[in-house]
């Protein structure tokens, strides 16, 4: 999938990575435009389910995967990896060599969700959490995006006035691989007090910044041609460069109309007026924070998927959820975000727009015909379960033509 060029690209351009089974390599393609050599017909898909709702959301998600890939005649070839909790409990570390090699060496990686409860007081060399940007640190995938689309159907499951909610379609590109999530020094110490003191620092690189700014300038130009550049400039040194190097890298892109906002700004302006955006670009924990919040709009959490991509190609794809371990076993969680983190792996990490599209209009179908999660549900639409909920998208996804 996307290949996200080092020197100033002209488009987003998605090589053909490696297919499976030692078919050859697609030809170029750009984030749009797709164009996939027939001969390409096997995938290796590495599927991650985690933890809590994470194994029952993945299920769905792989038949829904399957059976698109039947349709469009291409074989996808699952191998399923511990990662997180799950593989704490069995092998004592969140992410096993096993599981980054077996990553490593497929043609995209499906994950659902990882933490609960008992691992919460690990140390944190032993969370899920660590499992988790661990693999997106060593897959390199910087580049986290993450739309967040009201669904004309789902309108009343947000919490905002219809008039606001409707019609809202954004997408956040958040910065993955850097930033105050792994930035050093970091850690626990003791002030000059001899008090106890937590520390981590907020960094980023010019090239860590420029090449995520010219991954979302390619998003927007592909979307509604506007960018917005969420930082903390009127505070932050680190917010200061990514500024300036945005700004600088917007000379790259005439077409593309870039905006700046301070992130308190932006949190209460995605409230109040959301329509004004188009693409966001901004850094990881920014980025973390606003698409939660950004996901509220469109109904619910349980609808949001999300892609994280970097230079290699490979990509991680995941519902922005987490484990939900409150209703895990209970055949309550809505799989909708997976089976469309689905759709985004076929359509950025394989290059199969056909098959995503068919996964995009069956859930869409799905939606029509009434049936909900109790996250999306709204009186006089049939309340089901993730299972129910998978079948019922299988279904749709079955009698396409
Ligand atoms: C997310 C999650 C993760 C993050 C956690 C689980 C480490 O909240 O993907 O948004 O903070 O990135
Ligand atoms: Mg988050």
């Amino acid at each position: 999938m996307a290949q996200l060029q080092a020197t100033p690209p002209r488009t987003l351009s998605l090589s053909g990575r490696r297919s499976g089974g030692g078919a050859a390599t697609r030809p170029q393609r750009t984030m749009v435009s797709f164009r996939c050599s027939s001969s390409a017909r096997g995938y290796n898909i590495t599927l991650l389910p985690g933890d809590g709702i994470g194994p029952e959301v993945v299920a769905v998600a792989k038949d829904a995967l399957s059976v698109a890939g039947s349709k469009e005649g291409f074989e996808l070839r699952f191998q399923e990896m511990l990662m997180g909790g799950a593989a704490l409990d069995a092998v004592g570390v969140p992410l096993p060599d096993e599981t980054l090699a077996a990553a490593r060496n497929s043609d995209a990686i499906l994950l659902g969700a990882i933490g609960g409860y008992k691992w919460d007081n690990n140390e944190k060399h032993l969370k899920p959490e660590t499992g988790l940007l661990s693999i997106r640190a060593g897959l390199g995938v910087f580049a986290n995006l993450r739309p967040a689309t009201v669904l004309p159907q789902l309108v009343d499951a947000s919490t905002l006035k219809k008039e606001v909610a409707e019609g809202v379609d954004i997408m956040v590109v958040r910065e993955l691989t850097g930033g105050i999530y792994f930035g050093k020094p970091r850690g626990f110490g003791t002030n000059d007090k001899g008090e106890e003191i937590g520390f981590n620092t907020e960094l980023y690189a010019v090239s860590e910044i420029d090449r995520i700014a010219r991954v979302a300038f390619e998003v927007a130009r592909k979307r509604g041609g506007k960018l917005c550049s969420v930082d903390k400039a009127n505070v932050l040194e680190a917010s200061m460069l990514w500024r300036k190097r945005v700004s600088a890298i917007a000379s790259e892109y005439p077409d593309v109309e870039l905006s700046h906002m301070y992130v308190d700004n932006a949190a209460m302006q995605l409230v109040r007026n959301p329509k004004q955006f188009d693409t966001i670009v901004t850094n990881n924990i920014f980025g973390d924070i606003l698409s939660d919040e950004a996901s509220m709009i469109t109904g619910s959490i349980g609808m949001l998927p999300s892609a994280s991509v970097g230079e290699s190609g490979l990509g991680l794809f995941e519902p922005i959820h987490g484990s939900a371990p409150d209703i895990a076993g209970q055949d309550k969680a809505n799989p909708l975000a997976t089976i469309l983190s689905a759709a985004m792996l076929l359509k950025y990490g394989l290059g199969l727009e056909s098959a995503a599209k068919r996964i995009e209009a069956a859930v869409t179908e799905t939606l029509d015909n009434g049936f909900r999660t109790g996250d999306i549900y709204s009186p006089g639409t049939t309340l089901v379960g993730c299972k129910r909920m998978g079948e019922e998208v299988l279904k749709a996804l079955d009698s396409q033509k």
